[in-house]
């Protein structure tokens, strides 16, 4: 099967890719005290000159207390920091490479007392942990005013570098998502209730993006179904309610919706073969980026956890995007093992791919 869909140029408003392959969000722990240092540029280096069409940078923090529990991810603020993430931006250019940060909060995953933060509060929309395990305040209307604030300055900071545009982390059960999911939101007032008004929080932080970087600045949104406190939870069990659940993002000014699932050839819904990105892009008409085990033959939860998974199928992909069903596709685990995936796929040599094994530090570059 030819692989030339993966390597038809991608243009959607202000952003010019030279191909549909995206490098995956991954938090990788390298950035002692906030700061990313020359080996951070130095790896996303690496994955552009294998051929990668954008990076979207591992998980990087807004400016809100309690933002990680670890002190090694990269924070997206700070003059230190944000020299750091020049410096890759930069280097990422120079190699003929495009790049957007992932913004990011965990909100109530992280563990209190921890990060470089140790005595601030835990930011979650009710408190909750996971479903029915309330161990901390909820957010009061104040706060949620200053987290909607310092996610649009982190995306007028990526704007001033020079990013390519922002992605905003809406999945995994963080802290966007502790608002989407009724399991960790029981909120009465608008943040909370209906899927509709649960969307409230992340259309106020699209407008705001919007409203700091103006409309052409490329905005990403990565959701998920699936939560690291539930990997079997569904905000949309339907297509009915996952239109109910796109309206309001996608009219709120989100240009592509990252649309995260463990292994993307699993259909979303009964009856149709759409995967999440193929449904997100019917019911929007936006484009849309599908993930999920590209490249691999295990699943990543089953990856670390020593078992082994279905076999990914390239030719299963190529099919779904000669039929359009997504616009481009995000590879995680084969890219930290390969940073030359893509151009390895390019040219056909299967077979000098390297296998993914567990992340160690020898992958750190
Ligand atoms: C080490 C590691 C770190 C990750 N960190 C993030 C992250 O910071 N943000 C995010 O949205 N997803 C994160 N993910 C999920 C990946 O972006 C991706 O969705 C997942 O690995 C599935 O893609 P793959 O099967 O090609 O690896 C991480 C995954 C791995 C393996």
């Amino acid at each position: 099967m030819s692989n030339d869909v993966l390597f038809k140029p991608f243009e959607h408003g202000s952003l010019k890719l030279a191909n549909r392959t995206v490098m995956a969000p991954m938090t990788r722990g390298f950035s002692l005290g906030g700061i990313p240092g020359p080996n951070v540029a130095e790896y996303y280096r690496k994955r552009v000159e294998g051929g990668t069409g954008l990076i979207i940078s591992e998980g990087t923090l807004i400016d809100y207390p309690a933002a990680t529990d670890s002190i090694t991810y990269p924070s997206f603020f700070g003059d230190d920091a944000l020299a750091g993430w020049k410096n890759v931006i930069d280097t990422v250019h120079a190699a003929g490479g495009k790049m957007m940060p992932q913004i990011w909060h965990v909100g109530s995953t992280r563990r209190p007392g921890t990060g470089p933060h140790p005595d601030a509060p835990t930011a979650s929309p009710s408190g909750l942990v996971a479903p029915g395990k309330k161990i901390f305040e909820p957010l009061t209307l104040e706060n949620i005013d200053a987290l909607i604030k310092a996610y649009g300055q982190a995306a007028a900071e990526a704007q001033r570098l020079g990013f390519d545009g922002v992605e905003v982390h809406g999945a995994h059960g963080y802290l966007i998502d502790q608002f989407f999911w009724d399991g960790t939101n029981e909120r009465s007032d608008k943040y909370g209730g209906s899927l509709v008004a649960r969307t409230q929080f992340a259309v106020e932080i699209i407008r705001e993006i919007r409203s700091r970087c103006g409309r052409d600045f490329p905005l990403v949104l990565r959701w998920s179904q699936w939560k690291l406190q539930d990997y079997t939870a569904k905000l949309a069990p339907t297509p009915e309610r996952l239109a109910q659940f796109l309206e309001p993002l996608s009219n709120a000014g989100v240009d592509i919706f990252h649309c995260s699932q463990r292994r993307f050839w699993e259909p979303e819904f009964e009856g149709s073969d759409l995967n999440l990105a193929g449904w997100t892009k019917e019911i929007t008409g936006k484009p849309t980026i599908s993930v999920g085990s590209v490249g691999l033959d295990q699943e990543f939860i089953s990856a670390f956890q020593g078992e082994g998974a279905a076999v990914a199928n390239i030719d299963n992909l190529i099919e779904r995007m000669e039929n359009g069903e997504f616009d481009l596709i995000a590879i995680g685990r084969a890219l930290l093992t390969d940073p030359d995936w893509v151009n390895k796929v390019r040219k056909g040599q299967f077979d000098q791919l390297k296998p993914f094994e567990k992340i160690d530090r020898e992958h750190l570059i």
